[in-house]
């Protein structure tokens, strides 16, 4: 993808529409620079001790992970292939974090050609396999919290070591040769919405780290929300200001995020196939469908979507179906659509993040969706 000086253009209707002309459907249209956008507006309101990496898991798109890594943006990863294509993005190994939950022997395997800037390891026996194998690992080790004081989003819990046994299996670990523990990790909910709320965790999981002795990191994880539904948007500001007085306590501070940095970077484009009435109710069926939206979120996305050019056309109370021969395959209910016709795209905002990466696509063997990147410039395939 070239970069582009000029004045951004907007993703609007002519290009989703240019998009499914040019690349078929269905396909996911990224706005490649809106990632980098946001990390920059981050990376400028946070202090220099709080270190920002891309969750990959959320969107592993080279021409966005390339973009983030030349501006400076860390990566967390979780798999063999993330690791790799991080690295063929452009992201140094120094500022790269694992944080896979089962580390296969594949995993550990690359991990122990050398050392990378972190991994978070999960439990004892865990540190135990990667301690047998190779060179001086700096870790972190993930921390289960025992108190949810977040109370929205997806509440992430299991993973790690209980708060209650932390201590232990840090002394534990610590002795191991090969290794040596820096800090700890909690990732401990994921779209929060609120803040205040977000920030609340972050607190918590800091106070977890003074009480643990001496250690210089503590990797906040992700979590920051987006509002799918029309909700009050993640305060952006707030969550700066909190992060900035929390990084006076001393700690070097991780942020591992995904959903913020490229929900809204991304769009999903689905064809109509047939508008068709059953037992009093209008089913839209297009070419798209769940496999490709899977994230019950994403679904709530649906909510969102529209008619391309359909602006001007009355509208009409309508299911919105896939292309999926089971019943599930509803991307949406009761909705009301710019009046559909066989031809029409369909876009749904807000599916830059676990849209391609979280999807079921084997299912019934359609042929995968086409990334299509948008720079300022043009769309493309890249
Ligand atoms: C360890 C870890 N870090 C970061 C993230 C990114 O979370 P989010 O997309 O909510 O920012 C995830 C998501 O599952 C995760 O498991």
């Amino acid at each position: 993808v070239a970069s582009s000086t000029q004045v951004p253009a907007a993703v609007d209707d002519d290009l989703l529409a240019e998009a499914a002309e040019r690349f078929g459907t269905p396909a996911y249209v990224y706005d490649v620079r809106e990632p980098t956008r946001r990390y920059r507006a981050l990376r400028e309101a946070l202090p220099a001790s709080v270190r920002i990496c891309f969750a990959l898991k959320a969107n592993g798109h080279p021409a966005i992970v390339s973009r983030l890594a030349t501006a400076g943006c860390g990566a967390d990863v979780s798999s063999e292939g993330e690791l790799a294509a991080a690295e063929r993005a452009g992201v140094a190994v120094e500022d790269t974090v694992f944080t896979g939950p089962a580390k296969t022997p594949g995993v550990l395997a690359s991990l122990m050609r050398r050392p990378i800037g972190l991994v978070v390891v999960e439990s004892v026996h865990e540190a135990r396999r990667l301690a047998s194998r190779g060179p001086e690992q700096a870790v972190l080790v993930r921390v289960n919290p025992a108190r949810d004081v977040i109370g929205e989003g997806i509440a992430i819990s299991r993973f790690g070591v209980d708060e209650e046994r932390a201590a232990q299996a840090i002394a534990e670990i610590e002795a191991l040769a090969g290794i040596s523990v820096v800090g700890i990790h909690a990732n401990r909910a994921s779209n929060v919405l609120s803040a205040d709320a977000w920030l609340a965790g972050a607190r918590d999981t800091v106070a977890i780290a003074h009480g643990l002795g001496p250690l210089e990191i503590v990797d906040l994880g992700g979590g920051p929300g987006v509002a799918y539904g029309g909700e009050e948007p993640f305060d952006v500001r707030r969550f700066t200001d909190g992060v900035t007085t929390l990084a006076g306590e001393g700690f070097g501070l991780i942020l591992e995020l995904g959903r913020w940095l490229v929900a809204e970077a991304g769009w999903y484009l689905t064809r109509v196939l047939d508008v068709k009435s059953s037992r009093g109710e209008v089913w839209v069926v297009t070419d798209g469908g769940i496999h490709h939206l899977y994230r019950p979120l994403l679904r709530e996305a649906n909510r969102a979507l529209r008619i391309v050019h359909g602006e001007d056309r009355p509208t009409r109370r309508v299911n919105v179906a896939g292309c999926l021969s089971t019943p599930s395959d509803v991307l949406a209910t009761a909705i009301d659509l710019s009046e559909p016709a066989p031809g029409d795209v369909i876009a749904v905002p807000r599916c830059g993040a676990y849209g391609r990466s979280h999807g079921l696509q084997p299912f019934a063997m359609h042929p995968p969706p086409a990334e299509v990147c948008f720079d300022g410039d043009d769309v493309r395939v890249t």
